[in-house]
């Protein structure tokens, strides 16, 4: 089976060094959990692989791209089939915006060659499979409830059906309900649109019940 994520000793230092000689291989269709102490380099991690921590030095492919050495197209598509959820739903979306608008937002930048009618279509859809009702979207961030604005940036994630989805402590500030509402929907659409999920998190309860290897990163090192 194929690689999503190749990396070979990957190192980032910041004011001091960060990640020291990382190496990891997430096979394509897998859920793979990456846990570790506040701190440790995870988010790091995370974000050298969306391209927006540069490695200090190391190999690192996403979906068959190297990310030194690709191109500026390759990147465009990397964008694309590579998407984020991050902790704190207020942060992620801009208040002064309705919650629809932002998410045609990147429909519109994925394909701007859909009509505006099949772009809503994708939104829609998006917003069916986590569970949104559609005309809730049509508020701003604030008017949303925290479990209900983190579907909307799950929605926003998989609207253009990502290849590759990292949910960085997506879930740690849902009530545990919610929890795990959002997470069976994310293993049904992981199965339903063939995801590679990277699920990070302190809690080992949901990374259990979620992911079928794990991996712990420990002061910058992962630790078998
Ligand atoms: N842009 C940056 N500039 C300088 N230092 C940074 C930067 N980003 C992260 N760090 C430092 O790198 C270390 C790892 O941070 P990181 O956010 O990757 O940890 P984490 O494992 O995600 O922690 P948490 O569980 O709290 O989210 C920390 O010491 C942090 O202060
Ligand atoms: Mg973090």
């Amino acid at each position: 089976m194929s690689s999503v994520i190749k990396i070979e000793d990957l190192h980032v230092n910041f004011k001091s060094p960060v990640l020291k000689g990382v190496s990891l291989d997430i096979p394509e269709g897998s859920s793979f959990g990456l846990m570790g102490e506040s701190g440790s380099g995870k988010s790091t991690l995370a974000r050298v692989i969306v391209g927006a921590v540069k490695p200090t030095s190391g190999y690192v492919e996403v979906l068959g791209q190297d990310l030194v050495t690709c191109s500026k197209e390759e990147k465009r598509w990397l964008k694309q089939a590579v998407r984020m959820v991050f902790q704190d739903p207020a942060h992620s979306f801009n208040p002064r915006y309705p919650v629809r608008e932002q998410l045609l937002e990147i429909v519109h930048n994925d394909f701007p060659n859909l009509s505006m009618k099949e772009q809503e279509e994708l939104v829609d859809r998006a917003l069916v499979e986590v569970g949104l009702d559609p005309s809730h979207t049509y508020r701003y961030p604030h008017q949303l409830s925290l479990g209900q604005l983190q579907r909307a940036a799950l929605a926003r994630a998989i609207s253009s059906r990502p290849k590759l989805l990292i949910l960085d402590e997506s879930l740690s500030a849902l009530d545990v309900t919610v929890q795990v509402q959002v997470l069976d929907l994310i293993l049904k659409l992981k199965s339903d649109i063939g995801l590679t999920l990277l699920f990070i998190s302190h809690d080992m309860r949901l990374v259990r019940a979620c992911c079928e290897s794990v991996v712990v990163l420990k002061d910058g090192v992962l630790v078998p």
